[in-house]
């Protein structure tokens, strides 16, 4: 079957399931418990045209019920150029709600980004491609995946390792799992994933597909793709078996609240549905003792405007 066909079979399936027809508008699912820990997650966002403008909006309108206080990025921060005034047009002004707010934005580099974004101060890299950063009991981990070599590598198992028993929640912009035009990154994934399992990393979240799409459990880790922040590529979820769940219909955010051993997540379009929501049970801590073996190989997206400017 022609793939454009299976798509059109994939979207016709979501609307029979009901992934459409969400409850009303911004109504919060998440259990908004005491001391959790809050944040929104953005993807592929900065076009600067009037769809981010609208997510920005619902970002706004949910942080009134959900108040989150930081935003990660997953990458495609800023498209195209990259002067003072892109910054504004294209983060800035759609988020101002937001940074007035004082709700702290971190981000990762995705293909269209310069990596010259590390020294934007709102943007919380420290002049970073990669880094980590706590709040509450969870550990995060921003990484750079256009460009994945040796030194990279070794950086996350040194930190992984070094986190002791919070939650470990990594994000980049090139999915290891995705049904998408892209597709599943699986040279990535052969780098990264054992990493991930042998240390315990609970959730992972990329961008670059521009849809989202919950990715059934692949060796005990919860994998989203969220990369509808700015753009939508319309009824690009192919079929596979590895879908949980997907909107692929419009644009998209998330939510996600961790508290003790829960993390819940609700997933939002452009006009307030909720597309997709869940929990998910942290995973059993694992005892790294041998440790992971870093390969001494390097990946990078050949798409990636960034290689020449490092
Ligand atoms: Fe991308």
């Amino acid at each position: 079957m022609a793939k454009s066909i299976r798509r059109g079979v994939v979207a016709c399936a979501v609307v029979a399931g009901g992934w459409l027809a969400g409850p009303a508008a911004q109504e919060l699912t998440l259990p908004l418990k005491p001391d959790s820990v809050r944040f929104g997650v953005i993807g592929d966002s900065g076009t600067g045209g009037a769809p981010q403008y609208e997510v920005g909006r619902q970002l706004a309108a949910y942080h009134e019920k959900f108040p989150f206080t930081f935003v990660i990025m997953l990458g495609d921060n800023l498209y195209g150029d990259e002067r003072p005034q892109d910054f504004v047009q294209k983060f800035e002004a759609p988020y101002k709600f937001l940074l007035d707010a004082k709700v702290l934005f971190y981000a990762s580099l995705g293909n269209h980004d310069d990596p010259n974004q590390r020294f934007y101060t709102p943007f919380n890299m420290s002049g970073k491609r990669y880094y980590t950063f706590k709040k509450g009991n969870v550990r995060f981990f921003a990484l750079d995946s256009n460009y994945m070599d040796p030194v990279q590598l070794a950086w996350i198992e040194s930190e992984l390792k070094s986190s002791g028993s919070d939650w470990k929640i990594a994000y980049f912009h090139h999915p290891l799992y995705s049904s998408g035009i892209h597709g599943s990154q699986t040279d990535l994934r052969l780098l990264l994933e054992p990493l991930f399992v042998t240390y315990g990393v609970d959730a992972v979240f990329s961008g670059h597909e521009h849809f989202y799409q919950r990715i059934k459990p692949q060796k005990g880790i919860h994998y989203f793709v969220s990369g509808g922040g700015g753009q939508v590529r319309t009824g690009d979820i192919g079929a596979s078996t590895m879908t949980a769940a997907g909107f692929d219909a419009d644009r998209s955010f998330m939510l996600v609240e961790v508290a003790d051993k829960e993390l819940s997540f609700q997933a939002i379009s452009r006009t307030g549905k909720t597309v997709d929501k869940g929990t998910v049970p942290r995973r059993e801590p694992v005892r790294a003792t041998a440790g992971a073996r870093v390969p001494e190989v390097i990946w990078r997206d050949p798409g990636s405007v960034s290689s020449a400017r490092r």
